[in-house]
């Protein structure tokens, strides 16, 4: 057990590290991207009912993340609106290298022998694929202190998470926080690294002009899907790769904080009725990165013939790019799961191998309460 002051002195000694790696090395970069991915989603092949627009529509981003001023004036932000904070403690630079972050929550530290033999592969493939990476397995305890002291500036944000009724929503959010104040790589614990995240993209695509690697969670193409999915393409959160204030990031934060907030006032935050899936999981970060694909102030719409949907990344083999946004095939974070067109764990696209053990239950059951 971890007495709260050795969580202080170990948060205390982590913040220091952190702190010490940001400022003597900007972090190595990570070579990611496929030769499909030189060109923008809209334009891109693929397969024949993906891509929805002709290639003259091609969509660009209309405000790619510009690089901040060398030195930003100090402002009063405390009264400002919450995605305004956001975007000012936590700007955005899709030149910037992909920070060389892998991030990771457990109950316990690898160190502590509860820590679960059955996970220790799992998270040395993390670190045997990423040599010179900083490797983080946060615990609940540290990830409070962490939080605190990344988002004191934004204490709505805190407020929220402290919210939280349930772990797997704290630890839902925490992906997300993390990835928009550092970024790097969030992944599960129940997940293997197979492939580096070098290689997760070709060599040609520019990391410049990439700031966000997703990939399909679910792809059911039948009757029925409703039944099984809340939504009919799902874009998996057990892996994510980022830059530092990704707007999608900003975004999700925001949500998730303004819901949850106003759940606590109405005293509703810990109904039955409201799902995991649908509060911090799957359902609400698939939302989230469609609205941002179809968000004109990022995106110059003028030659669109409508928005990108589900139909834009259904049954893809290969990677697609919106914007500067990669998302990946169905075999790259889910292989091995035998149905909707995934590869096997040895496909070349397969890049990591998720276990469903983590944080993870049967959707049905990813209710609040176990309902
Ligand atoms: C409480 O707030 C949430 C979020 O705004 C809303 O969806 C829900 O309907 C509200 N419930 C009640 C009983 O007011
Ligand atoms: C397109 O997406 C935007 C943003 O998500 C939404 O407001 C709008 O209703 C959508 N339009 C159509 C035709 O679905």
């Amino acid at each position: 057990m971890l007495t709260f002051r050795r969580a202080i002195i170990a948060a205390a000694f982590f913040l220091t590290t952190i702190f010490l790696i940001t400022r003597s090395h900007s972090s190595a970069p990570v070579r990611v991207a496929t030769d499909d991915l030189t060109k923008d989603v809209h334009a891109s092949s693929g397969s024949s009912e993906g891509v929805t627009k002709s290639p003259s529509n091609v969509i660009t981003p209309a405000n790619p993340g510009k690089k901040p001023a060398a030195q930003q004036p100090l402002q009063d932000m405390s009264k400002a609106p919450l995605r305004e904070k956001l975007a000012y403690q936590f700007p955005y630079d899709v030149e910037s290298k992909f920070p060389a972050y892998i991030w990771q929550t457990w109950k316990y530290t690898p160190s502590s022998g509860e820590f679960g033999e059955k996970f220790r592969p799992a998270e040395a493939s993390w670190s045997e694929k990423h040599p010179g990476f900083v490797h983080e397995v946060i615990t609940d305890q540290v990830a409070v202190h962490l939080l605190r002291h990344l988002y004191a500036s934004v204490p709505e944000v805190l407020e929220a998470y402290t919210a939280l009724p349930v772990p797997v929503l704290k630890a839902d959010f925490f992906r997300y926080l993390i990835l928009l104040a550092r970024g790097g790589i969030y992944s599960d614990i129940d997940t293997h690294a197979l492939k580096s995240a070098a290689e997760w993209i070709p060599d040609k695509v520019p990391r410049s002009s990439i700031g966000l690697v997703v990939g399909i969670e679910a792809d059911p193409d039948r009757p029925d899907w409703a039944e099984w999915y809340s939504r009919r393409i799902q874009f998996c959160q057990w892996t994510i790769q980022s830059k530092a204030g990704h707007p999608v990031l900003r975004d999700i934060v925001a949500r998730i904080t303004e819901e949850t907030l106003s759940r606590k006032k109405n005293g509703t935050l810990k109904a039955k009725d409201k799902s995991i899936v649908e509060f911090t999981g799957p359902a609400i970060w698939t939302d989230t990165i469609f609205s941002f694909f179809n968000d004109e102030r990022y995106f110059d719409m003028t030659t669109s013939k409508g928005n990108i949907t589900w139909r834009d990344f259904t049954a893809i083999k290969t990677a697609k790019k919106v914007g500067d946004v990669v998302v990946l095939p169905i075999t790259s974070f889910s292989p091995g799961v035998q149905q909707m067109g995934a590869g096997d764990y040895d496909d070349p696209m397969a890049f990591v191998k998720h276990e469903f053990e983590g944080t993870w239950k049967p959707e049905k059951e990813r209710h609040i309460g176990g309902k």
